[in-house]
């Protein structure tokens, strides 16, 4: 087995121990929960403002344990929503979860193991409306995995369709770093199993399949409150950061500022 294709092999089998220690609570994906609420909101926002017909498909890539997903879904109860992660742990979860959801009685959910890296021949061609992915893509081994997967998403849209990307970039975590440097605070790393986007290789690359990029930094207030000002608080009294700290949950409401935050939302329109 090559060196990548072990890592892509730990990477996987981190994801499914994550999802079986987390059984059903809403952690298996990030211990940072109120990122996830402001994630989610951005996202029911975003497709909120498409207007698509009745029995859109939205499609969920590395849809991890369906939380997200559910809670979209249940804002859009015409919409048809696709969740699609490679572990099967995941997608394990997802399934009970979609069991005991509150979406609408006809509304179609599904829940299926594929990969990414694979996506166009899990999902026809032109056949999706939205697609999304959450911090999904910066699990991929390279840039060459990284941006063919993203050809594959523009190929399984429609036209007009939209990509909206929830990943990574280098460019906002070296500003973070700045801000914490700047106040004695340490460099927060890349952590082992991700690789994160460039955002001037993303807009260029991404403009071969798409007609058009943007990106927007919608949590850039939300890690300055949290990851600068609150991280300082905790190096001031000696405490342990704790992501159940109030100034979470106030920062999702935070409107955005600035580019202090890796995780920014990128809109690709086909
Ligand atoms: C950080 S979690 C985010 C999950 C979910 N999007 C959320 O926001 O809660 C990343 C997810 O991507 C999945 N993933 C990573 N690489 C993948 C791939 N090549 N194909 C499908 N899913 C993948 C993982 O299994 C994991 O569930």
């Amino acid at each position: 087995m090559s060196m990548a294709s072990k890592e892509s092999e730990d990477i996987k089998e981190y994801w499914n121990q994550r999802a079986l220690a987390a059984n059903k609570s809403p952690t298996a994906t990030t211990d940072d929960v109120f990122l996830r609420e402001l994630e989610i909101k951005t996202f029911v926002k975003k497709i909120g403002e498409m207007n698509l017909k009745e029995d859109s498909v939205v499609v969920d890539v590395g849809c991890g344990d369906g939380y997200s997903t559910l809670r979209i879904a249940a804002m859009f109860p015409c919409l048809k929503f696709v969740g699609i992660d490679y572990s099967d742990e995941m997608i394990n979860t997802a399934r009970r979860r979609l069991a005991e959801a509150a979406i609408a009685e006809n509304q179609i959910v599904e829940f299926q193991v594929g990969d990414a890296t694979t996506l166009s021949d899990i999902v026809p061609t032109n056949s999706a409306n939205v697609v999304m992915t959450d911090r999904c893509l910066i699990n991929l081994a390279s840039p060459e995995a990284q941006y063919d997967a993203i050809e594959q998403i523009s190929r399984i849209l429609c036209k007009n369709g939209c990509y909206l990307a929830i990943e990574n970039f280098i460019e906002g975590q070296n500003e973070l770093n700045r801000t914490r440097a700047a106040i004695g605070l340490n460099e927060i790393p890349v952590r082992w199993h991700n690789l994160f986007f460039h955002e001037d290789e993303f807009l260029t690359r991404a403009k071969s399949y798409f007609k058009r990029v943007e990106i927007d930094n919608f949590s850039s207030a939300y890690y300055y409150a949290t990851r600068v000002i609150y991280s300082k608080e905790c190096q001031l009294n000696g405490t342990k950061p704790d992501y159940h700290h109030p100034i979470h949950q106030l920062a999702v409401d935070l409107p955005s500022i600035g580019s202090c935050s890796p995780i920014k939302l990128a809109v690709l329109v086909k």
